[in-house]
């Protein structure tokens, strides 16, 4: 059998030596292939007849060859079988012709050894003359054929014969293949082998590579190429040793013609290094090398050696983070490495114009971060709570609702004052956003001052004819439209204080409550106080029947909305429970009411009267009860005050007004406008509802209906 590799084959691996096997012979006939079979001569075990020819291909499988066992053969013996005889012919030629008989001398008997074909296919004819002569008549011959497998190794070993391997050959069934020693590698030819490069893929962060047999001198025709590939966050660098020799023709450009080592780096020109000096090391600066190393079939290089180390790729340092900082805080930041950001006490961190709860950014492998750095700005603690009647100003030097800034909340002063005992309070905007006194977290309230008019009635007065009063001395004084005109008084922002007589048989919406001038003309201009709600006192009874009963001639009035206090508008004082009435004490009455001359007032008016003895009043209300009978009762809810000798007194109109005493530098609502006999009359008084007997009942009345 012959050897043929087609051009194919060589570019094929070893597993495709079977299918290249004789393909030459492909084709030819079309035989059955068979692994074994019997051929027998006609009319075997008979003999056989005179004037035969017949033919037999046979064929086994490519890659064997047929065995020939006889079983018998016994052929009319000639000279060269000449007359009868079985030919075995192989490629056209006979290899064999036989007839006889065993161990006889004559003819050619092919003995009880197993004949070998040199192929896969053999043809076999057996052909005979007219007869035979002698007494024995021959049998013919009968084989056995068998595909035998060729041992294409052993073959090759014989003298004269190209080896079919180059180191190792491996016979198989129908085939062989080539394989080499430790060390090398198989070339693409399949037959002949390479010293080993131990190239291909280096992963890992170092390693080391060397040209193959080093520190030997390189084998001729390599081809060797080594592909180191790590993490791209990773930068390789090349560390060759010292010992580095690689040809290189002094005479030629370049000089690296015939050996070189080939450094390709990503995005560089390629680096062809020779000669017999050591490059040292090599920063590639990438995390991707391929390094080819060639030698051709002549010349000597005694090769080299390196080793690779790896660095992480390196971030910009992290800085310009205004009150803020880094953490860690590192000399150097490297792939992978994780940083944090925090901002100062007071700051907050911000990324694209939002506020974010933290901030963190990787190395990444491309040295970038991977999330751009956040600012920290000042952290905001918002407007602060509006302070009713007071105001807010900044105390620090940043008029900013920001972090540290400091503000100042006053009452507006003189009409409003804190419900505590401070003039001012200040906040700060602290680290939590929010605004924080130093001592107190309450935040006070505003409350209006009462019965402290800007302009106080000077005291040493000692006139007591009726006055007109200056603007801001009687600022509770409330213009009251019920029916009639009457008098009241602010006692807080949301309620008025009045007789009760005034509002009965009055609905809600015909009372019109005036405030904030001594002039009824302009008054009367203003829009009245809207009515809430009226609250007189459940037992008074006043002038049903007949009958006449002033006591509890109280009545609250509750308004819609809130006043605000100021110059012109104050609250007046209610009694303490420990109010005093001192007998001749001098005591204010201010009112539109008439005068006496019986004409309604324009300005306001006041007069000063003073407090009555109890018994002296009850005494000169007896007086006149004894004179007319539709006098109402004198109680302990009432008191007097007047002269004797009468002229100076309020009036109809004055009706629900206040009696004012002083108490330090404020007024407090003694007595309420309630009833008289007949104006400034001498021995009579004008009688008032005592306002301390109704504290209670004030009390209740407003804090049921806030
Ligand atoms: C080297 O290895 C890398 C990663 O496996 C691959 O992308 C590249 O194609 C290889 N280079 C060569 C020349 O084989
Ligand atoms: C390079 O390798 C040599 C030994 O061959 C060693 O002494 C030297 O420190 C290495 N250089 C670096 C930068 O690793
Ligand atoms: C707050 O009060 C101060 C002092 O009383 C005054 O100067 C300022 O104008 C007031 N501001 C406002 C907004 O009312």
């Amino acid at each position: 059998m012959k050897w043929k590799l087609s051009v194919l084959c060589l570019l094929c691996a070893s597993v495709c030596v079977k299918v290249c096997v004789g393909e030459e012979e492909e084709e030819e006939d079309r035989t059955p292939v068979e692994m074994h079979g019997m051929v027998t001569s006609p009319l075997y075990p008979k003999p056989y007849p005179g004037n035969v020819y017949v033919e037999w291909e046979l064929a086994v499988p490519k890659g064997y060859r047929i065995q020939l066992s006889f079983t018998h053969l016994d052929i009319e013996p000639s000279d060269d079988c000449y007359y009868d005889s079985l030919m075995v012919i192989y490629d056209q030629k006979v290899l064999w012709k036989f007839c006889g008989q065993a161990n006889s001398a004559d003819g050619n008997h092919p003995g009880n050894e197993a004949i070998l074909a040199p192929g896969n296919r053999l043809r076999l004819i057996f052909q005979t003359d007219e007869g035979n002569p002698g007494l024995h008549k021959p049998l013919g011959f009968s084989l056995f054929y068998q595909a035998v497998d060729v041992d294409e190794c052993k073959e090759g070993e014989e003298v004269g014969k190209t080896p079919p391997c180059a180191q190792l050959c491996l016979n198989t069934l129908g085939s062989y293949y080539c394989s080499c020693h430790h060390g090398y590698d198989l070339r693409a030819d399949q037959r002949t082998c390479t010293p080993s490069c131990h190239g291909g893929e280096f992963r890992e962060l170092q390693g080391t590579l060397s040209s193959p047999g080093y520190p030997e001198p390189s084998p001729h025709g390599l081809q060797c190429i080594y592909n180191i590939t790590v993490d791209p966050g990773y930068l390789i660098t090349l560390n060759f040793s010292r010992d580095f020799h690689i040809e290189h023709i002094q005479d030629h450009q370049p000089s690296c013609l015939y050996h070189w080592l080939q450094v390709t780096i990503p995005g560089r020109e390629p680096l062809k290094l020779c000669g017999g000096e050591s490059p040292g090391l090599l920063h590639t600066g990438s995390h991707w090398a391929e390094l080819e190393y060639h030698t051709d079939w002549a010349g000597l290089s005694r090769g080299w050696r390196l080793h690779y180390t790896t660095q992480r790729v390196r971030c910009d340092i992290p800085n310009g983070i205004v009150n803020g900082h880094v953490t860690p805080s590192l000399p150097e930041y490297l792939y992978k490495d994780y940083i944090y950001v925090r901002c100062e006490t007071g700051y907050k961190l911000m990324k694209e114009g939002k506020e974010i709860p933290k901030f963190g950014s990787m190395c990444q492998s491309n040295g970038q971060w991977h999330n751009s750095l956040p600012e920290c700005h000042i952290i905001d603690c918002g407007d602060p709570m509006h302070l009713m009647n007071g105001n807010i100003t900044f105390i620090s030097e940043v008029k900013e609702n920001q972090y540290r800034s400091v503000i100042e909340y006053r009452c507006n002063e003189p009409y409003y004052s804190f419900d505590k005992n401070y003039k001012e309070v200040q906040l700060t905007c602290e680290a939590d956003r929010k605004w924080k006194q130093a001592s107190n977290d309450v935040i006070p309230v505003c409350v209006p001052v009462c019965g402290r008019p800007k302009h106080l009635l000077r005291s040493s007065q000692r006139i007591f004819h009726g006055e007109l009063a200056k603007r801001g001395e009687f600022p509770w004084q409330v213009l009251l439209n019920a029916g009639g005109r009457g008098g009241a008084f602010v006692i807080a922002p949301q309620w008025i204080l009045t007789a009760a007589h005034n509002l009965m048989n009055v609905e809600k919406q015909e009372i019109k409550l005036r405030v904030g001038s001594i002039v009824v003309d302009e008054l009367l201009k203003t829009r009245p106080l809207e009515v809430d709600s009226v609250h007189i006192h459940p037992n008074y009874i006043g002038t049903s029947g007949g009958r006449k009963d002033f006591d509890n001639d109280i009545a609250l009035i509750k308004l819609v909305n809130p006043i605000t206090f100021g110059e012109d508008i104050m609250p007046l004082c209610l009694p303490r429970p420990d109010s005093q009435y001192p007998t001749g004490k001098l005591g204010s009455v201010s009112g539109f009411g008439v005068d006496e001359k019986g004409s309604v007032l324009n300005e306001l008016r006041y007069v000063r009267l003073p407090l009555v003895d109890q018994a002296k009043c009850r005494a000169s209300i007896d007086a006149q009860k004894s004179v007319a009978s539709d006098i109402s009762d004198f109680t302990d809810n009432m008191f007097c005050a007047g002269f004797p000798e009468g002229s100076k007194d309020t009036c109809q109109g004055d009706s629900g007004g206040a009696y004012v005493l002083q108490e330090g530098d404020s007024y407090w609502a003694a007595g309420i406008v309630s009833w008289g006999i007949s104006c400034g009359k001498a021995d009579v008084y004008g009688v008032y509802t005592r306002v301390a007997q109704y504290l209670d009942w004030l009390t209740k009345t407003m804090e049921q209906n806030v």
